[in-house]
């Protein structure tokens, strides 16, 4: 048994909630879009700050004086004792839906048998695959209850998620109920996307066109009725799903409503980028071989890049994504964990933080910037959440540090003391 335990649950809402005695109220308050350039840089930190909330919404920001002068009766009163308080994360790009674990290829990977290596044989997400279409929607359920803690511990409190471990209509449909779920039981928000195109099935491999149909024909509709999903995703790589299958597919998804994202770029340069930025699609992920082509492309579509430096860093990989060219060209960066089973086990924002300062060179207050604000709107929700800002959800995290910079300097630790989702406490640190 460490020093600190954890309970992870939901408390019943105060009249209202004050937090005082913030060292650093990181409130990432600023202009009402995607922060491009030199604004990832500004994180509107009030020194010695406090927050308000009621009925799960921020009602003010402020000097702990103007908070205090607010406090009534009814108001439960938090003393961060000179911790930093921020929004909390907003993981714009995951799959936490999915059965059993990759440990064996793990072990494999470890003695050095490359990821890609083990999905020729069949391993990798087909393992995955196999081992959802055998679960049930309730051990789906339980399995994303235990990364949901995880995910609320380490400070995240909204999360996109991807299905795309079922690749069958009726094992899609599980996957994303499973998410609906989550979303209404646990206290973390899901943003749910239709995956169904994150690998050509094996019953389908000597037919793709088949598998395209489906796809096309009867998920998305299926998915779009139903609304399952707000968004889209394609696993677009040379030997996954080609630029022209990429391409009928995400224009199908438009047609039935949907918004788009991509995997791009991630293993090849095989013109996702290029693809995303034809299409308009809301984001373009991965992008670790992404050129200086397709980066001008992004910025002249307006897409905003999801870099994932987690996935590189677990896949033993050294070619991250060309953050500071992204930057300098005026693109809105946004970072993620890829939280899945094979190439990004972690459910950590604080990780991908540290990774992205050491290996990409982004500051922690552009890292902060492009996990927050940047994130929320790749999920149209960037007027609720993502800063603290009056009328935002008070989605909000006590960090245990006096300087927001210790959160991407000190790694592998678990900062948060005392996380909020609208307004209740649903983890803590004791
Ligand atoms: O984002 N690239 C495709 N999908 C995941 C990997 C999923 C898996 O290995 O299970 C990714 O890296
Ligand atoms: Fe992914």
């Amino acid at each position: 048994m460490g020093r600190y335990t954890f309970q992870v649950g939901t408390c019943s809402l105060p009249t209202s909630l004050a937090v005082i005695n913030c060292s650093q109220l990181v409130t990432l308050s600023g202009p009402a879009r995607p922060r491009v350039g030199p604004e990832l840089r500004e994180l509107s930190i009030i020194l010695n700050g406090g927050i308000l909330a009621a009925g799960g919404r921020i009602t003010h920001v402020g000097s702990r004086e103007t908070i205090e002068a607010l406090i009534d009766a009814d108001c439960e009163v938090i003393d961060a004792g000179g911790r930093i308080v921020l929004p909390g994360f907003v993981d714009a790009h995951t799959h936490p839906v999915f059965a059993g674990t990759r440990v064996n290829e793990f072990e494999e990977r470890a003695s050095g048998v490359t990821y890609q290596e083990i999905a020729a044989r069949g391993g990798g997400i087909q393992s995955t695959v196999r081992a959802t279409r055998d679960a049930t929607l309730d051990q789906l359920v339980a399995a994303g209850k235990r990364y949901a803690d995880w995910f609320l511990r380490t400070g995240t409190t909204t999360v996109e998620a991807k299905s795309g471990y079922g690749l069958t209509l009726e094992d899609e449909l599980k996957i994303l109920k499973a998410i609906q779920q989550l979303n209404s039981e646990t206290s973390l928000n899901y943003v749910p996307t239709f995956l169904g195109a994150h690998d050509v099935p094996p019953e389908y491999r000597s037919r793709r066109e088949a598998y395209l149909s489906l796809l096309i024909e009867e998920m998305l509709p299926r998915v779009a009725k139903e609304k399952l999903a707000e968004y889209c995703d394609v696993f677009c790589e040379a030997k996954v799903f080609t630029i022209v299958e990429s391409k009928k597919i995400l224009v199908a998804a438009r047609e039935n409503g949907l918004g788009l994202r991509m995997h791009a770029d991630q293993l090849s340069l095989s013109g996702g980028a290029l693809l995303a930025a034809e299409l308009g699609t809301t984001t373009a992920d991965h992008l670790e071989h992404t050129d200086d082509a397709g980066i001008a492309a992004l910025k002249t579509a307006g897409v905003q890049p999801v870099l994932l430096p987690g996935s590189v860093y677990a896949l033993g990989s050294t070619r991250y994504p060309m953050a500071r060219e992204m930057i300098e060209a005026g693109l809105a960066v946004v970072l993620a964990t890829d939280f899945n089973p094979g190439s990004s086990p972690t459910p950590s924002m604080t990780m991908v933080l540290s990774l992205a300062s050491t290996h990409m060179k982004m500051t922690p207050a552009e890292s902060i910037t492009a996990s927050t604000i940047n994130a929320a709107y790749t999920l149209n929700r960037g007027k609720s959440i993502g800063s603290l800002e009056p009328g935002k959800a008070a989605d909000f995290v006590i960090h245990d540090c006096e300087d927001y910079r210790e959160l991407a300097y000190f790694f592998g630790v678990e900062h948060p003391w005392k996380v909020f989702a609208a307004g209740n406490e649903v983890s803590t640190r004791y």
